[in-house]
Order: C-alpha cells, then structure tokens, then sequence
C-alpha cells in the first residue's frame, strides 16, 4: 500500500485562516491579540523558527512584540523583561525559544513566566493541569499532531499508539493527552526511548507511531507493520552541498521506504512543523479572549 501523505501545511493553512476570521472579529470588538516573543543567542535554526512564528502572527492580525537577546544575557536580566511581559496588558502569550545557551536555568525561566500567558503550555502549573485534565494551555507541538490526526480522519479512540521519544516538549505530554478520558484522547500508548529493548518489536505493533527520537531513520520500513500512521516529528539537518544553504531536513523516519507500507505518513518538512506554529497563533488567540473575559 502506498501511503496517501498528510499535508501539514494545508491543514494548517486551514485552520489559520479559521483564526484569522476570528482575530479580525475580535479586533472589530478593540481586542488585539499580542505574543511576546524572546529570542537568545544566535542559534540558525531557532532564529527561522522564531521569525516564522513572528511572520505567522503579522499575517493572522496578531500583534508580535520581537526581543532578540544576545546569547550572553544573564539569567536576571531575562528574568526582568519576562516579568515586564507577564505585566503588559498587551501581550497575551510569552513565548521564549528553546534551547537556551547553557549559562541559563531554563526550568527556573520556564516558571517565571504567568501560566496565564504560557501559550507553549511549558509552565509546571500547565502541565499539572494538562495531566489532571484540566483545561490547560496545551503544548504546541503535541496539540498540533493530534489536531493533524483527527483532520485526517485517523481514529485516536482505541489506537495503540506508539512514541519514540521523551522529550518534555513532545513525547511526554503527548503520551499524556493521549491517554485522557476525553474526545481527543482514549488511546493505548507505548513511550520509547534510548533505552528501550527491541524498539521494532513495540514499533510493529503501533496503529499510529509518533516519532520524536530526533535522529535520523530511527523508524525503518521493517520496524512498521502495513497500514501504519506515522508522524514524523523529528526536524534534523543533514548536510547537502547541492542545496544553497549547504544542508536538507530530514524527519526521524525513512520516509521513502515507510510511505510503501504506511496508510498515511507525514513528509518533513510540511507535514507537523507548520502545525506547532499555528498551535502557537491558536493560543494566543485563546489567551486573548480569556483576558478579555470572552471564554
Ligand atoms: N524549541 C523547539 N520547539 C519549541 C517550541 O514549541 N516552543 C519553544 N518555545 N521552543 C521550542
């Protein structure tokens, strides 16, 4: 069976332009959506996601506040210019980069910022509550997959899914949200990692992978059994002289060969990618409307 490909990017085209219906209607009613945006250092790849997510807001109505920090900022002055966003009425989400350079304590950063405006769902309070299921800013990158899989038409309800990764940006919550008792949940789910024993042997035996190992053919056509749904999470560069940035992204997957056995597979790029950034617009939106005592 050839794999029909999810098209992340048409359905994430789909749901943005759902958002900027609803950006420009609450802008009518003088409610303007504001993220704040915190960039350290000078990372490539966390530069063009970061001006991606900023480009996305300009384009849905969302006012983006850009703070782009030289990577030798110290822990406090970071701190001081979150607290100056979770104060400014205008901004409704913070977002701050990941990875931070080393010198920084990313989980007391993480914490500093109002659960109110952590549109990323990172906040320990938001991931209690994302556990407990409560409502809860969900995370993007999880949320995005699932939104990915049901306008697919995949059933979750009932799934084996199977995860490689645990990640605290992907693998972990999203083994979380899809345990929940609730629409978007009630699957049976498998974590892997770099210390599972006889990966294959959990992988053949997915209805759904979800893959976020972050490397390389981490899932080969003979780890999948037929009629399989992969997600493909991972983003890795891979050097290519032929390409004029000298490198080409590849998934976690071997895309060419699963795609023969898959039922439905995402590409990488355009396949989850465009999901985490809209997933992002989404919650803003969200925290914008809870701000103003809409929801
Ligand atoms: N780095 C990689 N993915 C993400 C994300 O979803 N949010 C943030 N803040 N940083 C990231």
């Amino acid at each position: 069976m050839a794999a029909k490909i999810i098209d992340g990017k048409q359905v994430a085209a789909e749901m943005q332009a759902e958002l900027k219906a609803e950006v420009a209607q609450l802008r009518q009613e003088g409610i303007v959506p504001g993220l704040g945006v915190i960039l350290v250092g000078e990372d490539p790849a966390s530069q063009s996601y970061v001006t991606a997510k900023e480009r996305a807001c300009a384009e849905l109505g969302i006012y983006s506040d850009d703070n782009r920090l030289p990577a030798n900022i110290t822990q406090k002055d970071l701190i001081a210019l979150i607290n100056k966003m979770n104060a400014d009425p205008k901004i409704n989400g913070i977002l701050v980069q990941l990875p931070l350079p080393k010198h920084l304590n990313e989980g007391e950063v993480l914490i500093a910022i109002s659960p109110d405006k952590d549109v990323d769902g990172f906040h320990p309070t938001n991931i209690g509550k994302m556990v407990a299921g409560q409502p809860a800013f969900l995370p993007c990158t999880p949320h995005g997959v699932i939104k990915l899989l049901q306008r697919n038409g995949v059933k979750i309800e009932g799934a084996h899914v199977v995860i490689v990764g645990r990640s605290n940006i992907v693998g972990k919550p999203i083994a979380n949200m899809l345990i929940q008792k609730s629409k978007d949940g009630n699957a049976t789910v498998t974590v892997c990692h770099t210390k599972t024993k006889d990966l294959a042997h959990h992988t053949r035996q997915a209805d759904i992978i979800i893959a976020a190992a972050g490397r390389p053919n981490t899932i080969t056509a003979d780890m999948v059994k037929d009629g399989v749904v992969v997600i493909d999470v991972g983003v890795n560069r891979i050097k290519d002289a032929s390409k004029k940035s000298g490198f080409r992204l590849t998934g976690d997957v071997d895309f060419e060969k699963v795609k023969e056995k898959a039922s439905l597979i995402t590409p990488v790029p355009g396949g989850v990618g465009p999901m985490t950034i809209t997933m992002l617009l989404y919650n803003t939106v969200e925290s914008a409307k809870r701000a103003a005592g809409k929801i």
